[in-house]
């Protein structure tokens, strides 16, 4: 089967709306040559840079997600940012359950199941992050945390709605250290996922699903990653901050 490539820059906190806006500008005619059929080219900006993000991207093959949604309609939850203010702002995709989330405010299996029905429910296309600590790949656990984030993150959904999930596999080891998992690594990973898809929501839903790898992609590893039969695409932190390394890392990754 194939499944189209989706390259997502999470932005993480970083650039003003100012900053979100010069970024995009720059990168529109970087990749204007990405044919939509051929690959998803996605930025996630922090939530005050969204809307100057989605009216710089109108009329181009750039989308916009969130890094983060609420569970709630609306109510008394100081902080939060509700699917319906996301399409609202403009937002195709959202972020749910990315490790520095679980690492730094408490996510739970459980907060990014009820969050990612939420999204689900207003139309948002969810990229739901799962990964594995150093210390679990070492003490050789690295498929039992992935196959619990799997199972309790994505309980309760129908096959359908599992056909708008992309899920992104994050070794927590490899972000933003320059570690990248190797593809031979990341593959075996990727394909212990799939299989978990196939378990959970049938073949024919499973392998549609999108996989991305993210931790320290960059340009020049893209290729190869890409170029594995279960990796569909890339959550890129650090070297999508810059429209030359991003765009750059986008045509290795759909190169031929
Ligand atoms: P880096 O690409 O900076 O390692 O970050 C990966 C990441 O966390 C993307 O969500």
């Amino acid at each position: 089967m194939s499944r189209k490539v989706i390259i997502a820059g999470n932005w993480k906190m970083n650039k003003t709306a100012a900053e979100g806006k010069a970024l995009v500008e720059a990168l529109k005619p970087l990749v204007a040559d990405v044919c939509p059929d051929v690959a998803d080219i996605v930025v996630c900006p922090p939530f005050t840079t969204l809307a100057a993000v989605v009216e710089a991207a109108k009329g181009s093959n750039i989308k916009v997600g969130a890094q983060n949604v609420h569970w709630a309609a609306s109510g008394a939850f100081t902080g939060e940012i509700s699917a319906a203010m996301l399409k609202e702002a403009g937002v195709e995709y959202v972020i749910i359950g990315h490790s520095e989330r679980r690492q730094y405010f408490g996510e739970t299996d459980a907060t990014v199941n009820q969050r990612l029905k939420a999204a689900l429910a207003a139309g948002l296309k969810p990229i739901v992050c799962v990964g594995e600590l150093l210390e679990e790949r070492e003490g050789g656990r690295t498929e039992q945390v992935l196959a619990a984030q799997l199972t309790g993150g994505l309980a309760g959904l129908t096959p359908e709605e599992m056909t708008r999930v992309v899920i992104a596999y994050e070794p927590v080891w490899a972000i933003g250290t320059g570690k990248t998992a190797t593809p031979e690594m990341a593959e075996l990973t990727h394909n212990f996922i799939r299989c978990t898809l196939n378990d959970l929501f049938g073949k024919e839903v499973g392998e549609g699903v999108r996989i991305q790898y993210g931790g320290s992609m960059k340009a020049e590893n893209a290729g190869e990653l890409v170029a594995q039969r279960n990796i569909d695409g890339g959550l890129i932190g650090g070297a999508a901050l810059k429209a030359d390394s991003f765009a750059a890392l986008i045509h290795n990754a759909i190169a031929k």
